[in-house]
């Protein structure tokens, strides 16, 4: 079997790391909104400064969300001296980051556990934080493993009339980055891309380049080529075409909040993908830790869903492309309905077909 990928193999550094001891430490966060044409280091000594790379997507991706959120934690614990001192400054650390983003639950789910810590100690905390970020590493892994006989089964599907790739060569489509980058590990969507390119299946991934802040061109691309998978990137409005042509026999995206009957919310389009692949016939699934389920919530339509700024539309990177003044609309997710989803792969095993019964069970809630 060869050696399990990991991110500082595939991209060549850490893009989330504790530096020092949990009293005097600090986090060191790969500033991802300066990718793919600087590699820069945001030091985050305090709570604002996590929350500020939070919301301005420096760090971004469900897991990688929760994981920088539990270190942000630790940030905001430094200098108190009594446990109930820690107690105080965390709560108020956990309370203030919750309000970085709404849509994905890994946020909520890292806050909740981190303050589930006893003793509450800035150590304790730490060695928490780390858990969770090496928990994360462990399930996309995971999540790679049962990916790679729905490739498998893909590439299959590359031998039937219509498709249009080299024979028993796999066309996968994905959206948005679910990648190293929105993890601690080996990405969710691209978990499986990358097992398969390590066991030298072949495989051509059509990366979306995700408007309006292109995680998909600056990210997946980005990760993906520089560790050598073979990745085509698109226009999101290709997609349709790109599927009629017969060039994807899959789709993947990741998953941001998933409901209790497997209603997913995603980086807004992946709803419009969704509908296009039951449409050309081509299985569409999710990938997603347990961590990212919200259990509480029967159906998608109760997710927030985040708005962002005008301006990521009207002059995402310096540029402006619209007229001033004018009335735009930024929701940064959708939501997949349960039956437009194949199957959601989960650490735990892959939930098919996606209903309320299937996600408890798969999940072990029953
Ligand atoms: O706005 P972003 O870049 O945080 O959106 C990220 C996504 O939509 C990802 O697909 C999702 O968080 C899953 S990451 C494994």
């Amino acid at each position: 079997m060869p050696d399990t990928p990991n991110i500082q193999q595939l991209l060549g550094l850490q893009h989330i790391e504790w530096v020092g001891d949990a009293t005097t430490g600090h986090l060191r966060l790969l500033d991802q909104t300066r990718l793919p044409n600087e590699q820069v280091f945001l030091e985050c000594r305090d709570v604002q400064s996590v929350w500020d790379a939070i919301k301005r997507l420096s760090v971004r991706g469900a897991p990688a969300i929760g994981i920088a959120a539990a270190f942000g934690c630790v940030v905001g614990v430094r200098g108190t001296t009594s446990e109930a001192d820690t107690r105080a400054a965390l709560k108020r650390a956990a309370d203030h980051l919750a309000t970085s983003r709404p849509t994905a639950v890994n946020l909520f789910w890292a806050l909740d556990r981190m303050q589930q810590v006893k003793p509450c100690t800035p150590e304790a905390l730490l060695t928490e934080a780390k858990a969770i970020h090496a928990e994360d590493e462990a399930m996309c892994l995971q999540i790679g493993e049962h990916t790679l006989p729905l490739i498998e089964q893909a590439m299959s599907g590359a031998d039937s009339p219509g498709a249009s790739q080299q024979p028993g060569r796999a066309g996968l489509l994905t959206h948005c980055n679910a990648g190293a980058l929105a993890t601690g590990g080996i990405g969710t969507a691209t978990a499986g891309m990358y097992l398969a390119h390590q066991r030298a299946l072949p495989i051509t991934v059509y990366a979306d380049e995700t408007r309006p802040l292109l995680q998909g061109a600056r990210l997946t691309a980005y990760e993906l080529q520089s560790a050598g998978v073979d990745v085509t990137l698109i226009c999101d409005d290709m997609a349709a075409h790109v599927m009629r042509q017969g060039k994807v026999q899959l789709v993947i995206t990741g998953a941001d909040r998933i409901a209790a009957n497997g209603d997913a919310a995603n980086k807004i389009g992946t709803y419009n993908l969704a509908v296009l692949a039951h449409h050309h016939a081509i299985p569409f699934y999710v990938a997603a830790p347990s961590s990212t389920f919200d259990m509480a919530i029967p159906d998608g339509s109760h997710i927030p869903i985040e708005e962002r700024a005008a301006s990521e539309i009207t002059e995402g990177f310096g540029q402006r492309t619209a007229p001033n003044n004018v009335k735009t609309y930024s929701p940064a997710f959708d939501v997949t309905p349960n039956d437009l989803i194949t199957a959601i792969v989960t650490e735990r095993g892959v939930i098919s077909p996606v209903d309320t019964d299937h996600v408890a069970q798969v999940l072990g809630y029953v």
